[in-house]
């Protein structure tokens, strides 16, 4: 016979996200809606260690869906890591008798989740944890979005914008780094959206003079006068980038470093809406029990995968994009 679900823990893990608090909302609202209780466990995985936690109701996330940042707080832990730090996670969930937890955040979140779970089953622990991509980079393989992302590029967008106007007054060169240490989706994305001069990211090895110098030139002779350079923060150094532009090319660049400014803010509507979506499939799934999964994105769809397939999976950077990138530059028909 199927074990009735009772009670349910729900966490933010690593880097936090805008659309994590809808992602918390739609967990707990899910969870008592079908009768089972929701403990909110604070500061991560740390939480569960350190009995970090609050009973949570329908009202108590009441007015967070259009906040970013999240209410149960987020961290990193390295103790967690350690088979003894989940031991002690362990009994804090037997403790709480809980039977499942729903586990926001990204690749290290499920890792973890996986870890407990696994290690739940050694014990004789019955423990189903589910995972909610979300994380600014969209650097998760199994899933084609995580949460958050469409938020941190408008946030990007909009600062942007706002630097070219005095840019293009000026008629100087701007290098902005974005976050993405691993990734160039948010570089890419931002890139295309803002008609960047050149965008850096660590998936393609930078040629400074291929994709920089170059780039640099074309715009100038096709009668431009300001030049933005938008580079991931896993491709260098916005300062570095800038000093090479000053020696070599002759500019007199700015630099800008967006950094935690695109974590922050009030989350878009594609991720409050992917973030309630994403948290009641997750619900659905403990209910049914079918636990150690992530609920991912394919395809416009979401779909629930074996966590351990789910960390195993990659997905292709969209390299034609930075082909997009390059063929919208007015630049382009410019051959010398
Ligand atoms: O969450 C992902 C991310 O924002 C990366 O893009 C960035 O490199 C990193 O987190 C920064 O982490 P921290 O908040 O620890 O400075």
């Amino acid at each position: 016979m199927e074990k009735k679900l009772k009670r349910i823990g729900v966490l933010t893990s690593g880097g936090d996200a805008p659309g994590m608090n809808a992602a918390v909302r739609a967990t707990v609202r899910a969870a008592i809606n079908n009768g089972i209780e929701c403990i909110g466990i604070r500061r991560g995985w740390s939480g569960l260690i350190n009995s970090d936690f609050i009973q949570m109701n329908a009202s108590s996330v009441s007015h967070i869906i259009n906040k970013g940042g999240t209410m149960l707080y987020t961290a990193r832990s390295k103790e967690f890591m350690e088979p003894a730090g989940r031991a002690k996670a362990l009994g804090t969930c037997k403790l709480l008798g809980l039977d499942g937890i729903v586990a926001i955040g990204g690749d290290g979140t499920f890792r973890g989740a996986l870890a407990l779970s696994r290690q739940a089953a050694e014990a004789g622990q019955d423990l189903q944890v589910v995972g909610i991509p979300a994380t600014i980079d969209n650097d998760i393989g199994c899933s084609h979005y995580t949460i958050g992302f469409d938020t941190a590029c408008n946030t990007a967008i909009e600062c942007i914008d706002k630097l070219r106007d005095t840019m293009q007054s000026h008629e100087r060169c701007s290098v902005v780094e974005v976050m993405g240490r691993h990734a160039g989706y948010l570089a890419l994305y931002v890139g295309i959206s803002v008609g960047a001069t050149a965008v850096l990211i660590p998936e393609r090895a930078p040629d400074f003079e291929r994709d920089i110098v170059e780039k640099i030139r074309h715009a100038r002779l096709s009668g431009t006068t300001h030049y933005m350079i938008v580079v991931a923060e896993g491709a260098g150094s916005a300062v570095d980038i800038a000093a090479r532009i000053r020696e070599e090319v002759g500019l007199d660049p700015r630099v800008t470093v967006l950094g935690h400014i695109q974590r922050g803010g009030a989350p878009s509507a594609r991720d409050r809406e992917t973030a309630s979506r994403m948290a009641y499939e997750a619900v659905m799934s403990l209910i049914e029990n079918c636990g150690n999964r992530v609920i991912a994105a394919q395809n416009g769809v979401l779909v629930r995968l074996d966590m351990e397939e789910a960390l195993q999976m990659t997905k292709a950077f969209p390299m034609h994009r930075y082909q997009i990138l390059e063929d919208l530059s007015p630049a382009r028909g410019f051959h010398t």
